[in-house]
């Protein structure tokens, strides 16, 4: 066995030595051929309690090293990724006090601060990049929705690793610009993000090149499970709730992982419940989790979920319309205590004005979505009394300029100074909140 961590397969457990075991045969498990592995750290557990003290000042998830499957520091690829602020934003606590009565605490963790490409998905491919370095790889696939292809065309470059990526054709444009300029090769296929990764399957397979491998692939999970030990380090302790925006559920899945490994140890406890939110225009998640649920969670629900074949979403970042891995996701969610469900896609400009005129915070449509999933939660009683409510955010504005044109809402053709009004921001208060005082007209919730 490696020296530092091994694979466990989860449908046979069968043990792999490593990656290049793991690469070698495909990235599938060499005794059933399953492509599901969990990754087991020799590492002293107890070394997490002084990486997690406040003290410590970490310039990236590298902090975590001891706690990532990398062998040898030299490859380490990094743009300081990982550690992005979790802020408390107490103009949400303010409103969930006024309107439902709640003293809650509301801490959002800033990922459009991520350095290099202003999302969380950066952590993955900081580890990405690193890992295939180390293993001598020149070259990679990925198929993504936008913001994973952008990352990893940018930790990939900078190791001087060829990446191909495939994007499904409602991908943000800002998403294929940026890529292309990084001089990693886009492919727009034509089809949905589902298209997209059955043509980057084909295409990885006809010239046996190595390909990114979705929502379980530890190169994702191992990187993003670090927000579990970011929560301790940053905020002395695992906030009660978890609100994300979803697609295939990778990030859910990486806190899982946090928490099962260090299962035995009294150092994370326990986990958050799972808030989750999908745009309601590509919710099979949702709408499978609120069918199990009206009906009693019956034998074999967690199998029972609608495919969506070319979903049309507002927010196409979030748009996965077959979610293989809801079985999973059902159940680690109940398991929580938690819930998943629709958040308004047709609100998402009206949250990042909200937030914009708040903060001085400009946010991308999938970061409204999550945001959403605060109010969406505080009008179906998810949140109670007390508690620390924590919204993974996902991105920043940077590749969705459309989407900050709708939001924007103050400008005026004009021929001469005649027809320009003598203008005073604080008049756009009570507009940029009005929905969310009134939030029951727009809640998904049944009526
Ligand atoms: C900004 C942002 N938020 C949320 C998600 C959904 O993440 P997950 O993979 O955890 O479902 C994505 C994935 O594309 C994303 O880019
Ligand atoms: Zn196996």
């Amino acid at each position: 066995m490696g020296q530092k961590f091994h694979f466990v397969c989860r449908s046979c457990g069968y043990e792999i030595d490593g990656f290049e075991e793991w690469f070698a045969h495909g990235q599938k498990c060499p005794k059933c051929g399953d492509n599901k592995i969990y990754t087991v750290y020799h590492t002293d557990k107890q070394k997490l309690k002084k990486l997690v003290k406040p003290n410590q000042k970490p310039t990236s998830i590298w902090h975590y090293f001891d706690f990532l499957p990398l062998n040898n520091k030299e490859n380490i690829i990094t743009e300081g990724e990982g550690v992005s602020p979790m802020e408390r934003w107490e103009f949400f606590e303010k409103f969930a006090r006024e309107k439902y009565g709640l003293n809650i605490q509301v801490i959002v963790n800033r990922n459009d601060l991520s350095p290099a490409t202003h999302t969380f998905k950066d952590k993955g491919a900081s580890l990405a990049a690193s890992v295939l370095k180390e293993h001598g790889i020149k070259e990679y696939v990925v198929a993504s929705t936008g913001n994973t292809a952008t990352a990893f065309a940018y930790y990939l470059a900078k190791a001087n690793i060829s990446l191909t990526v495939f994007i499904p054709e409602d991908a943000l444009d800002e998403n294929a610009a940026h890529i292309g300029a990084l001089g990693q090769k886009v492919c727009i296929v034509k089809g949905d993000y589902a298209r997209a990764k059955q043509v980057a399957k084909e295409y990885a397979k006809k010239y046996g090149i190595l390909i990114s491998g979705g929502n379980l692939d530890p190169l994702r999970l191992e990187a993003k499970k670090t927000q579990a030990f970011e929560m301790l380090r940053q905020l002395g302790r695992i906030p009660d709730v978890y609100i994300q925006a979803i697609s295939g559920g990778t990030s859910p899945f990486a806190l899982e992982k946090a928490f099962l490994d260090f299962e035995d140890t009294n150092i994370l406890g326990k986990m958050p419940r799972l808030l989750l939110c999908q745009g309601n225009h590509c919710a099979p998640q949702a709408e499978a989790w609120e069918k199990a649920k009206e009906r009693g969670f019956p034998e074999g629900w967690e199998y029972d979920y609608p495919i969506y074949q070319n979903p049309k979403a507002i927010v196409p970042t979030l748009a996965t319309g077959n979610p293989v891995l809801y079985p999973f996701m059902a159940r680690l969610v109940k398991k929580t205590g938690g819930e998943i469900f629709p958040v308004m896609e047709e609100i998402a400009t009206d949250i990042a004005r909200l937030v914009a005129y708040e903060k001085t915070l400009r946010i991308g449509p999938a970061s409204a979505v999550a945001l959403l999933g605060f109010f969406e939660a505080l009008h179906r009683g998810y949140i109670k009394d007390g508690e620390m409510v924590y919204i993974n955010m996902g991105e920043g504005y940077e590749r969705a300029y459309t989407f900050l044109r709708d939001v924007a809402y103050t400008m005026q053709y004009i021929l001469g100074a005649d027809e320009c009004q003598r203008f005073d921001r604080s008049t756009y208060h009570d507009k940029v909140w009005e929905i969310f005082y009134n939030y029951e007209k727009y809640s998904t919730a049944k009526k």
